[in-house]
Parts: structure tokens; C-alpha cells; sequence
């Protein structure tokens, strides 16, 4: 019998590598995607030894378009269906605009959109012929703002959600779903490398890896589009609809200064 893959990108660290054991908890065989070989052969033998799963881990910087396309290729060669998909891997970079590094920036824009984007394209048609599959877009709090001091990141999760959004529009009628997961500040690496420890938002109340995975994985297996973890962030992307943009701009860009 043939196995039903998650894949999972970003999975030597932080939620991904999170994420990776909530479906390892639950059985599922899965494919750990990122750049750092050693941390992806750790993690995935503690979790043959801990699950007895299948773990497959593959090293690929998801930046690059021909290393999504071999991916996707070496996986389809060798007939692995990946019933879910987690789009994951991506950073963000702190600062203003006119002062941040324009390559940092438009790999970015490569991870957190077109991987995604890229991906999403290759798995689900074939998702949709097996009319079995879910797809799991990491969004963020930040897709329903404008955010000021990280300008560029924040419009990369607007797009991720209005992608999702529309997507799982598209798919209504079939048995595969999308969704997006939007948190808040949670405690990984991604602070430290978007150099923003010492905000005002990552200082006051960032969630713990664990409780946002749990939940996320929860409402995602149930099918909900839009999962927000934390009620303190379920207002935070509520309020929005409600107020003048410029107004919640200006609140954002003080969330966002260093301490
Ligand atoms: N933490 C937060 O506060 C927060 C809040 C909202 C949304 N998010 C989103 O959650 C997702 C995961 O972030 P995290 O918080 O878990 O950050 P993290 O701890 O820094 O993890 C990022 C993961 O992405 C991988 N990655 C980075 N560049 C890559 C590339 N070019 N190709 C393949 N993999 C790459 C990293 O692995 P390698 O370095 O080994 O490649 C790592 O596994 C991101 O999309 C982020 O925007 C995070």
C-alpha cells in the first residue's frame, strides 16, 4: 500500500518543526523540507524513535524555483503521494524600508510567496485527481494590517491569506481543503533572525510553539479556513475591519519600535 505523505517546509525549526509532530503524533508519515541538513536527520530520528513513523527529510533551499520543481519531481518519482501540504518556511527582516537590504528582501518575497505559491501549483492538482488533500499556508496576525518598520513582510502574509482565501472559494465541491494559519508573535527563531527580539510586540506577550501548533493543527485536520490562535490575536485581526486604516497603521508602527 502506498504511503500518504505530509510535507511539511521549514521543519528544522521552530512551528514547522513543531507542526512535524503534531502529525507524527497522529501517525502520519512525513517529508521534513528546509536548508540545514543536521537539524532536519535530528529531528527526524527522534521522531522515528519516538512515533515509529516514516520520516523522509530533504535538504533544498525553497528560494530557489529549480529546487521546488526537483522536489517536487524526486517525490513524484518515486510515487509518494503528499495528501497534506504545510507551506511554512519564511522570515521577515525588521527595519524601514528605505533602509533594509533589497536582496534579503526579494528572497523574501521568493520564500514566502512564490515557494509557496509554486508549490501549491504542483501538489494540488494532483490532490484534486485523488480528491483527497489539505493544504496548510502559514499566514500571520500580521496579513490583516499594514505593518510599518516591516513593510515587506507584512504584505507577503496579506497575500498568503487573500491567496488561501480564495482558493478554498475555488475548491468548494471538491474533498480538499485550505487553510491558513495566522499567529501571532510565537517564540522561535524567527524574531531573532527578522531582528526584532526587542519589540514592543515580542516582548509583551509572545506565544509559546507549542500552544499555537496544537491549535493550528486542530482546526486545520477540522478544515476551517482561518485560524487565529490566541483570543488576544482573534481581536487583534478583528478590530481592523472596524477602524480607519491610518489610524491602525500608526497603532502598528508603535507595536512594532524596539524598546
Ligand atoms: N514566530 C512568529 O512570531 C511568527 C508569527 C507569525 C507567522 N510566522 C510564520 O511562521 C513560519 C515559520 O516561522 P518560525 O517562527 O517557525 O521561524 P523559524 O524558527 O525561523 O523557522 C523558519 C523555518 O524556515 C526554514 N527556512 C528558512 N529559509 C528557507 C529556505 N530558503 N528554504 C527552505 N527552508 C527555509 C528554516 O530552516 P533552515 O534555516 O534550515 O532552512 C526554518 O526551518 C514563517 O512563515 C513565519 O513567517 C511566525
Amino acid at each position: 500500500m502506498s504511503q500518504h505523505y505530509a510535507l511539511i517546509t521549514g521543519a528544522s525549526g521552530g512551528i514547522g518543526k513543531e507542526l512535524a509532530y503534531q502529525f507524527a503524533k497522529d501517525g502520519h508519515p512525513v517529508i521534513l523540507v528546509a536548508r540545514s541538513a543536521d537539524k532536519l536527520t535530528a529531528i527526524g530520528e527522534n521522531l522515528k524513535s519516538t512515533y515509529n513513523i516514516e520520516v523522509i527529510t530533504v535538504v533544498k533551499d525553497l528560494s530557489r524555483e529549480e529546487e521546488i520543481q526537483s522536489l517536487y519531481e524526486e517525490l513524484k518519482n518515486k510515487k509518494m503521494h503528499v495528501d497534506y501540504l504545510v507551506n511554512n518556511a519564511g522570515f521577515g527582516l525588521y527595519g524601514k524600508f528605505i533602509e533594509t537590504a533589497l536582496d534579503e528582501e526579494l528572497n523574501m518575497i521568493d520564500l514566502n510567496i512564490r515557494a509557496l505559491t509554486h508549490l501549491t501549483k504542483l501538489f494540488l492538482p494532483d490532490m484534486v485527481k485523488r480528491n483527497r488533500g489539505k493544504i496548510l499556508n502559514i499566514a500571520s496576525v500580521a496579513a490583516f494590517m499594514p505593518g510599518p518598520l516591516m513593510t515587506v513582510y507584512y504584505a507577503t502574509k496579506a497575500y498568503v491569506l487573500s491567496f488561501t482565501e480564495a482558493l478554498e472559494n475555488e475548491l468548494k465541491g471538491t474533498n480538499v481543503t485550505v487553510s491558513a494559519l495566522c499567529p501571532g508573535p510565537t517564540k522561535t527563531g524567527f524574531s531573532d533572525r527578522a531582528q526584532l527580539s526587542n519589540s514592543k510586540l515580542f516582548q509583551s506577550g509572545a506565544m509559546d510553539v507549542e500552544t499555537v501548533t496544537k491549535v493550528g493543527y486542530k482546526k486545520f485536520m477540522k478544515g476551517q479556513t482561518v485560524i487565529v490562535p490566541g483570543v488576544q490575536f482573534r481581536l487583534a485581526t478583528f478590530i481592523p475591519r472596524f477602524v480607519p486604516r491610518k489610524w491602525l497603521t500608526s497603532v502598528v508602527r508603535r507595536t512594532q519600535e524596539i524598546k
